[in-house]
C-alpha cells in the first residue's frame, strides 16, 4: 500500500490569470479543474489515502471532496513544508508525492510507480524536447558515485540549462526515509522556502530513477501558456479515445471534449462540435457542424443541429433537432422532430411529434420559468409561441401563427390568431 500526497498549497504566482482569492489549481482543464483531475488519478489506482495538501482558505471547496486526508499548509514555504503538513496523515510505508498541478498524469502511472520496489526513494524524472528548456523544472544530475542532486531552475547556470533530463516533481518515498530526512533541509533564503528536492543532499543511498516515457503527461501548469499546452494534449487524448472507439470524427481538432464525455461506437461528431459537462451520445447519433451540448443525453439515431444547441435535457431515439433550434431543460419523445429555428424550454414532448420552424416555448413570465407539455403526434404549426404553464395533448394540431394559452386536448385543433381578412381599396378608404 501507498499513500499519495498531493501538494496543492503554492501561491501559483506564474499563473498572471488567477484572481488572488482563488488558486491555478481550480482553473479548469477539459472541465474539470487541474488538482480535481489529479486526486481522480490518485484514487483510480486504489491504493492508500489520498491526502491533500492546501491552504486554510481552500479547505472547503468541493474539489477536495474526493480526497480522504486534508493537510493544512499554515504558509506557502514551499514543497517540503507542504509534505511536512502531510505526514501525520500517512498511515502506509510509502507515500506517492505529486504535484497538484500536474494534471496530464495518468492512473497507469501512479499504478506503475506505486508498484515500483523502492528502498529508499523513485524518483520520476523525464526528457523535455529543446524548445522546452527554458520551462522552469529542476534538473537532475547524478554524479560518478550516483549521487543524486536536483537544482532548482532559479540556481541553473546556463550551461546546466541546456541539460534536459528533469525533475517532474513526482517521487515515491518509504515513508521512514521522509521522516527521517524532511526535517535537515535549510530555508532556501532567496525564495524563504523549503525545497522538498534538498533531501536528495541526506538520502545517499537507495535512490531509484525512473525515466517517464512520455514527458506530455508529467508536465506541470506554471504559466499561461503551459494551461494551453496542457488544455490541448488533454483534448488530443479525448478525441483519440473516441476514434479509436468507433466515433466517426470528420475533423477532430475542430471538436471540444469534456473529461466527462461519453461517446458511443457509431455515433458522429462533425466538424466545430462544442460538447461541454456531463453529456452522452449514444450509437448512431449524428452531432452535425457547429452544435454546442452541455449536460444532456443524445439517444441512437438521433441527429443534432448543425448549429443546434442542447442543455440540461434528453432527446431521445430518432429525434432530429435541427439547426438553431435551442433545447434547455427538456425531454424530446423518440422521432420528435423540431427542425428549424425554436426555443423548448422546460418542456416535455412525446414521440413522433413536430415543432414548427418560429415556435417559442414562452417559458419566463419576468419572475417563474413555467413548463410546457406537448403530447405525441401532435403538430405545433410554424411560428406558434406557448405561453406556459400550458399543456398540449396528443394527436392535437396547432395552427400555424397561434398564440396558445390554455391547455389543448388530445386531437384538437386550436387557432390561437387573427381570423384573416381581406379587404378591397374602398373598404380601407
Ligand atoms: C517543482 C520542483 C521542480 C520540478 C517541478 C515539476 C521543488 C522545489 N521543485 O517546481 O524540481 O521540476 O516541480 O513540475 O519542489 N506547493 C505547495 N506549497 C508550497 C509551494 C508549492 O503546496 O509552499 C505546491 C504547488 O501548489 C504545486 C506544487 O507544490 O502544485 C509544486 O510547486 P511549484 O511552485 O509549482 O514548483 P515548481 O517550481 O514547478
Ligand atoms: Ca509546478
Amino acid at each position: 500500500m501507498t499513500d499519495f500526497i498531493i501538494l496543492a498549497a503554492g501561491n501559483g504566482r506564474r499563473m498572471n490569470s488567477c484572481a488572488t482569492n482563488s488558486s491555478k489549481l481550480f482553473k479548469k482543464i477539459a472541465g474539470l479543474s487541474i488538482v480535481s483531475h489529479v486526486i481522480n488519478n490518485c484514487r483510480n489506482v486504489n491504493s492508500g489515502n489520498v491526502i491533500i495538501v492546501t491552504q486554510e482558505q481552500y479547505k472547503e471547496r468541493e474539489e477536495f471532496r474526493l480526497a480522504d486526508k486534508i493537510a493544512i499548509q499554515k504558509a506557502p514555504l514551499g514543497t517540503a513544508d507542504a509534505v511536512k503538513a502531510a505526514l501525520p496523515f500517512v498511515e502506509s510505508e510509502s507515500a506517492i508525492i505529486i504535484c497538484g498541478d500536474s494534471p496530464l498524469i495518468q492512473a497507469d502511472d501512479l499504478r506503475l510507480l506505486a508498484d515500483t520496489e523502492t528502498s529508499n526513494v523513485s524518483i520520476v524524472v523525464m526528457q523535455i524536447p529543446n524548445d522546452m528548456l527554458d520551462s522552469q523544472y529542476g534538473r537532475v544530475f547524478v554524479d560518478s558515485s550516483e549521487d543524486v542532486r536536483i537544482v532548482e531552475y532559479n540556481d541553473l547556470s546556463d550551461e546546466q540549462k541546456r541539460y534536459n533530463i528533469v525533475n517532474s516533481g513526482i517521487y515515491k518515498f518509504k515513508t521512514l526515509a521522509l521522516l527521517e530526512n524532511i526535517e535537515k533541509i535549510k530555508l532556501n533564503a532567496d525564495k524563504n522556502e523549503y525545497y522538498l528536492t534538498d533531501i536528495f543532499q541526506f538520502i545517499k543511498s537507495g535512490v531509484n530513477i525512473i525515466t517517464a516515457k512520455n514527458y506530455k503527461s508529467f508536465l506541470g501548469i506554471n504559466t499561461p501558456r503551459d494551461f494551453v499546452i496542457a488544455e490541448d494534449i488533454m483534448q488530443n487524448r479525448l478525441r483519440d479515445k473516441f476514434i479509436n472507439n468507433g466515433v466517426t470524427m470528420l475533423d477532430p481538432p475542430s471538436v471540444y471534449l469534456s473529461y466527462d464525455t461519453v461517446a458511443e461506437p457509431l455515433s458522429t461528431i462533425e466538424q466545430n462540435v462544442i460538447i461541454k459537462g456531463g453529456v452522452k451520445i449514444k450509437a448512431g447519433a449524428v452531432i452535425r457542424s457547429f452544435s454546442y451540448l452541455e449536460n444532456c443525453v443524445i439517444g441512437k439515431n438521433a441527429k443534432i443541429g448543425p448549429s443546434a444547441v442542447i442543455r440540461d435535457s434528453v432527446v431521445e431515439e430518432h429525434a432530429e433537432i435541427g439547426n438553431f433550434v435551442e433545447v434547455k431543460r427538456s425531454t424530446i419523445g423518440n422521432s420528435t422532430k423540431s427542425k428549424h429555428l425554436a426555443y423548448i424550454g422546460d418542456t416535455d414532448v412525446g414521440e413522433n411529434s413536430n415543432i414548427g420552424a418560429g415556435t417559442i416555448t414562452c417559458n419566463y413570465d419576468g419572475r417563474k420559468k413555467h413548463k410546457t407539455k406537448i403530447g405525441s403526434k401532435t403538430m405545433v404549426g410554424a411560428n406558434s409561441s406557448l405561453i406556459a404553464p400550458v399543456e398540449i395533448g396528443s394527436e392535437a394540431v396547432i395552427a400555424a401563427g397561434s398564440v396558445i394559452t390554455k391547455d389543448v386536448p388530445d386531437k384538437t385543433l386550436a387557432f390561437g390568431r387573427a381570423r384573416q381578412e381581406n379587404k378591397t381599396r374602398k373598404e380601407i378608404a
